[in-house]
């Protein structure tokens, strides 16, 4: 008799977070305030168009818990699950006074949880690691409830800079190409479309697509203040998204019945 084990990545193919502050090296280093508050605002207008009943929702790689504000108020049970030991003590020191909270170490390649649990899984800056993007796909789709909805940013290789760029003879790599744009074995782009191929494969059906983070510029940001900053974010997002243009792409996909 054939027998079939699931083949997930080694250790060497996860992108490790324990040598590394996140915090105090890629949010607080720089002015990332815009960046921040964009994608919480993004996670909380996607949980507004859930309107199934939720109980339990997994943020998925949750890092130090960032995002926890955004999705504080939706739910009983909050699962924050890390690859990384470092970012889950971080997340238990900042969150572990909040009853909701429980904090898992493992991996999206192969996740720990029981089938079906999670009426909301959110992943945000995390798939730009998980290069094998059908592992992961299946893997939440497996973990969510048969209504559940997944919430996920993809780091998209097509955005307008890039393209930019390309035209102008300064991107090496073809943004309209639908492969990956790998820039290591954990750090990679996807066009947008192809991730959506990918989720629609697994079993999702897309729900709603929306874009942000579209000024993230240092120069831009240093010279409009965060208030206008925003507002001119969710201007563009409401007026563009079907262009799939910014840096960062929100999908709110539900799991097909
Ligand atoms: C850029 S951080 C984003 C953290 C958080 N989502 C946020 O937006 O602040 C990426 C996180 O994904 C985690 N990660 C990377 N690969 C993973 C995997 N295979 N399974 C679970 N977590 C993973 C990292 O440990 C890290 O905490």
């Amino acid at each position: 008799m054939n027998k079939t084990t699931k083949q997930t990545p080694t250790d060497q193919h996860i992108s490790n977070y324990n040598d590394y502050d996140y915090d105090k090296e890629f949010w607080q280093a720089v002015d990332r305030r815009y960046e921040d508050a964009c994608e919480k605002n993004m996670v909380r207008r996607m949980l507004a168009r859930i309107h199934e009943p939720i109980h339990v929702v997994v943020d998925s790689g949750c890092g130090f818990g960032r995002l926890f504000p955004a999705y504080s108020n939706v739910g009983k049970r909050h699962i924050l699950m890390d690859y990384s030991e470092n970012m889950i003590s971080q997340a238990k020191e900042r969150l572990g006074n909040h009853e909701s909270c429980e904090f898992i170490q493992g991996n999206l390649y192969d996740i720990p949880l029981e089938e079906g649990v999670a009426d909301v899984f959110i992943s945000v800056r995390t798939i730009h690691h998980l290069p094998d993007l059908h592992v992961y796909a299946s893997e939440v789709h497996k973990t969510l409830s048969p209504t559940g909805h997944l919430i996920v940013e993809v780091p998209n290789k097509r955005h307008a800079l890039n393209i930019a760029k390309w035209l102008v003879g300064r991107g090496a790599a073809n943004p309209f190409h639908k492969d990956p744009l790998i820039f290591s074995e954990t750090f990679v782009n996807f066009h947008p479309r192809m991730a959506i191929k990918v989720f629609k494969r697994a079993g999702f059906h897309v729900k709603h697509v929306d874009n942000t983070n579209f000024l993230r510029s240092s120069f831009i940001k240093r010279i409009i203040p965060l208030p206008l900053l925003m507002m001119f974010d969710r201007l563009l997002s409401r007026f563009l998204s079907w262009a799939n243009l910014a840096p960062s792409v929100f999908l709110l996909l539900q799991k097909k019945p």
